[in-house]
This record gives C-alpha cells, structure tokens and sequence, in this order.
C-alpha cells in the first residue's frame, strides 16, 4: 500500500493522530485516492460562484442515493440560494437576537455564514416509526446523504462542510424552513467555489489501528 506523505503527532492525552501534507489533499486521481485524503473546507474558503444547475442537480441525485434500509427515503432536501438564502439569513439573525437580547450578533449566530455561502442544502431527517426499521437506521441514513453531498461537492472541485450549529435545533428557524412534526435537521451542507488561493491543512486524524480489532473467537 502506497504510504501517503504524513505529520505524525502525539496528542496531550497521549492519543496518536496524523495530518496528510496539504499537496495530497483531495487527490482526484482514483476513487480510492480521494476517499484516503478528501478533506472538508472551512467556510472561510467557501465562496462564490455556486455550483450551477447541473452539478446541483448531481449532487441532489448523490444525496437521494445512500443506504436505506426498507426503502423509507428517510430524509428530504431544502436548497437555500439566491434571494431565498438571503432572506433566510435575516431571519436567523432576528431569530439569534432575539434568543440573546441586548448582544450583537457575532461568530455565534453564523448569520454571516448563512448570507455569505452561496448554496446551503439542508438535509431533513423524516424518520418514523416502523415495525423493522427503528429510528436510528434512518438517521444514519440521513448522515450518509449529508456526507454524499461533502464528498460529491469535494470530488467536483467545490468546497463543503457539513453543519449544524444552533439553527439544527431551534422550532423557529424549523417552522420557518417548513419543518414538519416528526422531522429534524440533519445538517447544513454548505457549499460553494473553493478559494484555491488559501493555504490548505489537514485535521489530525486518528489512526485506524488505534481502533480497529480483527475479532477472534473466545479461547476454549
Ligand atoms: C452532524 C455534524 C455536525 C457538524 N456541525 C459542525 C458545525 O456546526 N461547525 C463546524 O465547524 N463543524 C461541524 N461539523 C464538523 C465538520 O463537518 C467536519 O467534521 C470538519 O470540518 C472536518 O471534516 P473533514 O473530515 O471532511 O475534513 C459537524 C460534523 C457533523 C458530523
């Protein structure tokens, strides 16, 4: 196996961990190659143009093409773009000061972020109840479709990351994206043209030995 060129290092809690050199970050030369070194992007590198109508439509079909056990499509989707996201972003800033009177709206509130980012799609958990089925399958399946959309969006040469932050659960920001009674917010999916300009780096990632067994059976 090829080794990829790597920082070792040793967290404070004596944990092993690695960084991959930011040159072979996002390799698109196999599939294999990418899903060993795709990497989100910090919203800070996430900015305009958005992906065009295509690669939305793209990446809307990844999305809708996770597992999911029973067929029970447990998640849908809400595109937030153009004059639409812009007004969702005023209204997460009412809503954020409204939550903490008296303070100005700063890091916390991510109203910057919601105003900035050109394409933000909001992945919705619709699980419910099933006779084989329980509820958790069906949240994992809605983390597998936000993570179809980081990684399709990356392999396109975009930038995305997924959130969720205070606005995953608060009822006002999901009464006003239409949120039914039994659905949750999956996460936001942020994504836009990657500002290539920017030093990249990578995230300390643990290792996989650290966590893996390869189970025997019990002696006797
Ligand atoms: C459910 C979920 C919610 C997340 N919410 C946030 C968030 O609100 N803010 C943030 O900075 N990172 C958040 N993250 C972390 C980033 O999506 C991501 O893990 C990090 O940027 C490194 O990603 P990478 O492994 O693709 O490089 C969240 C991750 C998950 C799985």
């Amino acid at each position: 196996m090829k080794e990829l060129p790597r920082k070792h290092m040793t967290s404070r809690r004596g944990r092993r961990g690695f960084e991959l050199a930011p040159e072979c970050l996002n390799d698109t030369s196999s599939i294999t190659a990418f899903l060993r070194t795709r990497r989100s992007a910090e919203p800070a590198l996430i900015g305009a143009p958005g992906p065009d109508a295509e690669q939305l439509e793209i990446l809307l079909e990844t999305a809708a093409r996770v597992p999911d056990h029973g067929k029970m499509e447990p998640w849908r989707f809400i595109v937030l773009r153009d004059a639409p996201r812009e007004a969702f972003a005023r209204m997460v800033k009412a809503r954020w000061m409204a939550l903490n009177p008296g303070e100005e709206p700063d890091k916390r509130a991510q109203y910057d972020l919601i105003a900035r980012i050109p394409l933000i799609i909001v992945v919705v958990s619709r699980a419910r109840a099933h006779p084989k089925i329980p509820r958790w399958e069906q949240y994992l399946s809605a983390g597998a479709s936000c993570m179809a959309l980081v990684t399709a969006a990356t392999a396109m040469g975009l930038g995305a990351q997924w959130r969720s932050s205070w606005m995953a659960e608060d009822e006002e920001i999901m009464r006003a994206l239409g949120l039914e009674e039994e659905e949750t917010i999956a996460g936001f999916v942020f994504i836009g043209a990657l500002d290539e300009s920017q030093p990249r780096s990578d995230r300390r990632r643990p290792y996989w030995r650290d966590l893996t067994t390869f189970w025997e059976p019990p002696a006797g």
